[in-house]
């Protein structure tokens, strides 16, 4: 009796997936969007560590926040440093400026980063443990027509996909006017602290803004007061502003008086972004917002700021497998008849790669109807042929795969050919 082998694969670590090949192209797609988006308004490109210092996040994010007290993939360098998976861009970008002196450095500070996030959160549909984020931070500018561009820009970049966006927008008020709003909202919570889930109780006293994200307690707390209520009159001229100048570029967006982010550095106006009909704590395509605190509590020099986040991921959810298609790994398949053509097949892929035509063959000595199913398989538009007579007369055989003709075309001018008459794209490195 044969035996039976049993096969054991080292799994992924839960929550964290890979993105295969079939995927890739809808990555890519946000992603270009978003540098020609990134472009048109002049944000510059940064790359951050993934690891960071976890006291970064505490002190940026806040100590009494889901991702702080609950989220963050934490773990001990070989020294004693308590390390983390950044669970967010704007903590390491802002850390970055100060670091790198780029207040000094460049006059106007606009980024742009793209990169892998991560939060131990429990994994569900949009909400995953490691996921892409597209985010931008604007140093420097208090206007509220920098709010209302960061608003521009990421609208600009999901309206491309082609989701109808609902944008929802509160001001959360400054240090100035804030602790007088949280008074009210700490007494209103005490009145009813039977409605709230334990952690909440836990932290009200310390940070009763948590109350109106958590998503246990919201609906039962509809009636709480609202931040709008108890702005100061700078807060309040500035909200006003950001709402005219949205309106006045054709942005539609609703007030939600109890909208207040799960991260505690931000100050002033607050949005996140929907699929119209759909708002769910899974659903916000992305969300941003003021922070002029927060670059002086990392101990820089005071300077006011605004950014966004889109989830990349979220984007494709709702497109669903839209945008999954392969894309095509190479253009031209050379196929080479014998063991003899192996290695003419050899320098002619060279050739056409150095021409910049995308071009692919195994040369392995497989049969010629095998070499054939494999260049259908890579959906590529034209076969080269080479075999012992093409290498004599100093030809090759030109297939097309669409149309199912083929030509005798010689050796020396073949990348041309499918460069000026078969029209292949150009894509030239060297
Ligand atoms: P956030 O709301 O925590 O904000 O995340 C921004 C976006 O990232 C969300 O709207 C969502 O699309 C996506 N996202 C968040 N968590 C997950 C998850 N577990 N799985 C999949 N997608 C997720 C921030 O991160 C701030 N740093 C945004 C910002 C930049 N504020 C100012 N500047």
């Amino acid at each position: 009796m044969e035996e039976l082998k049993t096969r054991s694969f080292i799994q992924s670590v839960r929550g964290m997936h890979d993105i295969l090949p079939d995927k890739i192209a809808g990555y890519n797609a946000i992603e270009n969007w978003a540098r020609k988006a990134f472009s048109l308004y002049g944000y510059q490109e940064i790359r951050i560590p993934v690891l960071e210092s976890v006291e970064l996040f505490e002190r940026a994010i806040g100590q009494t926040t889901d991702i702080v007290e609950k989220e963050m993939f934490t773990l001990k360098d070989r020294g004693e440093r308590t390390l983390c998976l950044r669970p967010e861009g704007t903590a390491g970008v802002v850390r970055a400026f100060l670091e790198n002196g780029l207040e000094t450095k460049y006059g106007l500070v606009k980024l742009f980063y793209i990169g892998s996030m991560f939060r131990a959160e429990r994994p569900q549909k949009g909400r995953l443990r490691e996921f892409v984020q597209i985010g931008a931070e604007y140093f420097g500018n208090d206007a509220p027509s920098a709010d209302v561009e960061m608003i521009d820009v990421v609208t600009n970049i999901l309206q491309t996909s082609g989701i109808p966006l609902e944008i929802h927008l509160n001001s959360i008020g400054c240090p100035e006017c804030r602790p007088k709003y949280l008074q009210t909202l700490l007494q209103f919570l005490k009145s009813r602290t039977a409605d709230l889930c334990e952690n909440c109780q836990k932290r009200m006293e310390k940070n009763p803004l948590r109350a109106l994200d958590c998503k246990e307690d919201i609906s039962k707390l509809q009636d709480a007061p609202q931040s709008e209520q108890h702005l100061c009159k700078n807060c309040l001229e500035h909200y006003e502003q950001v709402k005219k100048l949205l309106s006045s570029i054709g942005n539609p967006f609703k007030t939600d008086p109890h909208l207040v982010r799960g991260l505690d550095y931000y100050t002033r106006t607050v949005f996140e972004i929907y699929p119209s009909g759909q708002i769910g704590s899974q659903d916000a395509l992305a969300a941003g917002g003021r922070y002029d605190t927060l670059v002086e509590d990392l101990g820089g020099n005071k300077t006011p700021a605004v950014g966004f986040a889109l989830g990349v991921e979220r984007i494709l959810n709702f497109h669903g497998n839209l945008m999954e298609h392969r894309e095509s790994p190479g253009k031209v398949f050379v196929v080479s008849v014998g063991s003899i053509a192996i290695e003419k097949s050899f320098q002619i892929l060279n050739d056409l790669r150095k021409n910049g035509i995308a071009a692919q063959g195994v040369l392995n000595n497989q049969s010629l109807k095998s070499q054939m199913r494999l260049a259908d398989r890579i959906e590529a538009k034209f076969c080269v042929i080479v075999g012992e007579n093409e290498i004599k007369e100093n030809v090759v055989t030109l297939r097309d795969l669409q149309n199912k003709s083929q030509e005798i075309v010689s050796m020396n001018s073949l990348a041309d050919v499918l460069k000026n008459d078969k029209k292949v794209p150009v894509l030239k490195m060297f």
